[in-house]
């Protein structure tokens, strides 16, 4: 149960009285999605028109002739006639008030409209996409990016965001994985309702929160072969164990909205998928939020088999528990006829009603459907909110190796090779809402902000250009070389998954030409997964994992460069070393022939089974020591303790992690999972105590009979560095 229910007497009362106003096609009216649709100019799609460009079919002045004749209809009429319930990807404040004006003033019931946008990381403000901010281990910095992006949101009038993802993703082939917080379930947990906080705040009717949303219940990380969609074959135990909690966590912490994934799950859609919505989520979890379908996936139904038609289509969606139909105009064009034929009851329909009614009650549609449309102009990208992109930028950077080279001197004469350098619009990232390329600090911009004298050449790019002679020029007088390396935006997030994570194109040759040339060499990645950089760590005398970090990237990179921020960021996903390891994860369980030397054993014949950087890793300017772990067990708490010292010449900042390993239990259990972590100041020589708590039930697994059990013996804690550190004690339970 949520400590926040969003039911409430009086509300709940006022539904009462709605609905019993409502014919039955207002009813479905409100249960309908659905944002602006092009009209005229094509007569083919404008996808198939981008395909003809790219084709030479067409000219560039062809192709903007008439892109420039499209009009976008808004279906005004069917919001006046009370058709629509809530409208998406609309990004102009002065429509968002014509449309609740029309809504509230114009319909006969005057019901005010929930307005969607994907807000996943910023708005306007781009913050580092969520996998990189992941990172941070930091449950402030992931509630105040998401706090900034409602304040900016909401003063658009947009109410609701399609955020956080909160799936889990094991499989850096996934171009998903941009958009949550990683692998691990322990993390992406605090990770949900961090966000679901930021976004929502206590009050969901005030006038700078908005409706979050958890997505995409369920599975939908898991996947197969990473390809975006694909099927989720699991046992009820590993859906549970690992892919549940997260969504646990964000209604625990009140989130008003959920999305349905378009994924299936063991053969059923989740789209239809009446264990997930009506028996989890309203029986189990007492949930009263309301649960939107993925974008089409009601009527692509049909595409994965389970129905025959979309009428039922959306009799299967909305009978599980599903209230609100994403774009696919299934529930509009069908519902009335089921309700009238019996196959959906008025029961139902009025309970999906309720739920979206509830929310828009709960966020104060009612009292205050518009906003003052010079308020974005003030709020949107302002100084504080820049300063807290720079922040999360900054806590995001994972050094990854440094040996010597970091950080560098101002004076040093520098070249910087590579186009992603001096590209803005890829510190965007995925789903950058309505982030600007010319608001973004790039590589760069950055080190010139700096004022640094550097000697910039293209050289390559992550799509095969390469031109060595060109970077030897460029290189030949250079202290010390920044290539910048890794992925566009559009190589991750949604339908972006790849079959190979290395570095694309010929970008591990660049940084051997430059190696090759007797050049200390600093590779700087941006990219939105984990890649496969085996071969560039054996090349670079330095690493950083820049992601795409947003608005203020260059800037945030550089203060690492130089050593002005020392890094804090640690991963969150495992690196693997080669493609073919993925799914790769550092909390496996460890089967009967754990892998070793030993050839019949849990490995791969040609390469070794271990990650490049486990999950947890990630350098600073300092080390750490850790000594004298203890562990005591206090009633329902598991109580440990350790000595860290910073023995370095640096302040840091060092985020202390524990693991636990149940060691003998009915079902094979990982070999070690996250249960707390702590983010400690250590001045240069300091040493503290470090102790984190960790709940006994939270120990515990789907047993067999699906029943949650903390089993008692004995389990091995680790606290350390990261997931491969090996200080470890034990307790019995
Ligand atoms: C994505 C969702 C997103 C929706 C609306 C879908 O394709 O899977 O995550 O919220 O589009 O833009």
């Amino acid at each position: 149960m949520s400590k926040y229910p969003l039911k409430k007497l009086e509300i709940e009362e006022k539904i009462t009285e709605l609905i019993n106003k409502m014919t039955l096609d207002e009813k479905i009216g409100q249960l309908n999605q659905l944002g602006p649709s092009p009209l005229g100019g094509f007569e083919i799609s404008l996808k198939e028109k981008k395909q003809m460009l790219e084709a030479g079919r067409i000219t560039k002045e062809e192709f903007e002739a008439e892109v420039s004749e499209m009009k976008w209809d808004d279906r005004e009429d069917d919001i006046r006639e009370g058709k629509i319930g809530s409208f998406l990807s609309i990004r102009d404040v002065k429509k968002v008030n014509r449309f609740q004006k029309i809504a509230t003033e114009e319909s006969r019931l005057g019901i005010p409209l929930l307005i969607g946008l994907d807000v996943v990381h910023g708005l306007r403000t781009i913050f580092p996409i969520p996998l990189a901010e992941s990172c941070a281990w930091d449950d402030e910095v992931y509630e105040k990016s998401a706090e900034i992006a409602a304040r900016e949101t909401a003063s658009m009038g947009i109410n609701w965001t399609f955020a956080p993802m909160v799936d889990i993703a094991r499989d850096a082939r996934w171009g998903r994985i941009a958009e949550g917080a990683g692998e691990d379930t322990y993390l992406t947990s605090r990770f949900a309702a961090a966000k679901v906080r930021g976004f929502q705040g206590k009050d969901l009717s005030a006038p700078d929160r908005i409706v979050a949303c958890a997505k995409h219940f369920a599975a939908y990380g898991a996947a197969e072969g990473g390809r975006d969609y694909n099927s989720a074959n699991m046992s009820l135990q590993t859906l549970w164990d690992t892919y549940m909690p997260p969504f646990k966590a964000a209604v625990d912490a009140g989130v008003a909205t959920i999305m349905g994934a378009f994924n299936d799950i063991n053969g059923i859609p989740c789209t239809t998928n009446p264990y997930l919505y009506n028996e989890v989520l309203r029986n189990m979890w007492d949930y009263d939020g309301m649960v939107v379908s993925d974008s089409c996936a009601v009527s692509e139904c049909l595409l994965h088999g389970n129905v025959e038609t979309r009428a039922d289509a959306a009799m299967e969606t909305i009978n599980a528990g599903l209230d609100m139909d994403m774009h696919s105009k299934c529930f509009i064009e069908n519902l009335k006829d089921l309700v009238l034929a019996g196959k959906v009851s008025t029961e139902t329909l009025d309970k999906a009603v309720r739920n979206v009614l509830r929310i828009k009650f709960a966020a104060g549609l009612f009292d205050h459907p518009f906003v003052d449309e010079a308020l974005p102009e003030k709020v949107l990208l302002c100084k504080e909110h820049r300063a807290a992109a720079l922040d999360a930028a900054l806590k995001s950077i994972v050094l990854l190796k440094n040996n010597g080279v970091l950080p560098l001197s101002k004076k040093a004469k520098i070249a910087v090779i590579g186009e992603l350098a001096e590209s803005r619009s890829d510190m965007l990232g995925t789903w950058a809402a309505m982030g600007q390329a010319e608001d973004c600090v790039s590589l760069l911009d950055g080190l010139k902000n700096q004022g640094c004298e550097i000697i910039y050449e293209r050289g390559f790019n992550v799509s095969g250009e390469f031109d060595g002679d060109a970077i030897l020029k460029a290189i030949a007088d250079a202290d010390v070389v920044i290539a910048a390396m890794g992925e566009t935006k559009d190589m991750s997030g949604e339908a972006s998954s790849l079959a190979d994570i290395g570095l694309h194109g010929r970008q591990n040759e660049a940084a051997k030409l430059i190696k090759a040339a007797g050049k200390p060499l600093v590779s700087v990645l941006f990219n939105g997964r984990p890649l496969a950089i085996e071969e560039l760590n054996d090349t670079a005398d330095a690493i950083v994992e820049a992601w795409h970090l947003g608005n203020e990237a260059g800037n945030a990179v550089t203060k690492v460069l130089f050593g002005d921020y020392n890094p804090t960021g640690r991963l969150t996903t495992t690196f693997p070393r080669h493609t073919g390891q993925c799914p790769l994860y550092y909390n496996h369980v460890p089967t009967g022939r754990p892998a070793s030397a030993v050839q019949h054993s849990c490995k791969y014949y040609d390469i070794p089974v271990e990650p490049v950087f486990p999950f947890g890793f990630g350098l600073s300017y300092t080390e750490y020591d850790y000594s004298d772990l203890k562990v005591r067990v206090l009633g329902d708490k598991i109580i440990a303790t350790v000595s860290v010292k910073n023995t370095g010449t640096v302040n840091g900042t060092e985020t202390v992690q524990l693991y636990v390993r149940d060691k003998v239990a009915s079902l094979v259990r990982p070999v070690k999972e996250l249960k707390g972590f702590k983010k400690v100041e250590l001045k240069a020589g300091e040493e503290k105590q470090v102790t984190i708590e960790v709940d006994k039930n939270t120990l515990g697994f789907y047993n067999a009979k699906m029943k949650y059990v903390v089993e008692p013996g004995s389990f091995t804690l680790w606290m350390g560095h990261d997931s491969s550190s090996s200080l470890c004690t034990e307790f019995t339970l």
